[in-house]
């Protein structure tokens, strides 16, 4: 079984989170967002821990992966936290707003 954190519980984090919740090998262990009730609503809805900690989440060594699914502008901190966290990620489009911080974030990928 993978253990998921999704970042951002918005219109494509509920997508995502519900594509997750119909594979058999998938568990979503965390929902993450700056809105509080919407991480109350997601984690009743997906069974899971409602989180506005990052850090928390990040150093739960069940958490394998982390799927980004907050606003745009967020995307870089979030996937750079997770990836020194030593967590597989998923970012979606567009990875960050502009190609130095792509080329960091790729990089630090490689280490
Ligand atoms: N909606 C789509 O069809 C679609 C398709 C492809 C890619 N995307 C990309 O997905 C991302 C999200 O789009 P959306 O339509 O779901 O947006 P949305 O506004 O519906 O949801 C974004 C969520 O992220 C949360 N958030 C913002 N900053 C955060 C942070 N630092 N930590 C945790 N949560 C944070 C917001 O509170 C909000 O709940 C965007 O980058 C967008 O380009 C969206």
């Amino acid at each position: 079984m993978l253990g998921f954190a999704i970042f951002g519980v918005g219109r494509i984090g509920n997508i995502r989170a519900t594509a997750l919740q119909r594979c058999g090998n998938a568990k979503v262990l965390y929902v993450v967002d700056v809105d509080e009730k919407r991480v109350a609503e997601f984690a009743a809805k997906f069974e899971c821990e409602g989180q506005s900690d990052a850090s928390r989440v990040l150093s739960d060594p069940r958490v394998d992966a982390v799927l980004v699914c907050t606003n745009t502008m967020a995307h870089a901190d979030v996937v750079r936290a997770a990836v020194l966290a030593g967590k597989h990620v998923f970012c979606e489009k567009p990875l960050a707003l502009s190609y130095q911080v792509t080329d960091e974030l790729c990089k630090i990928g490689t280490h």
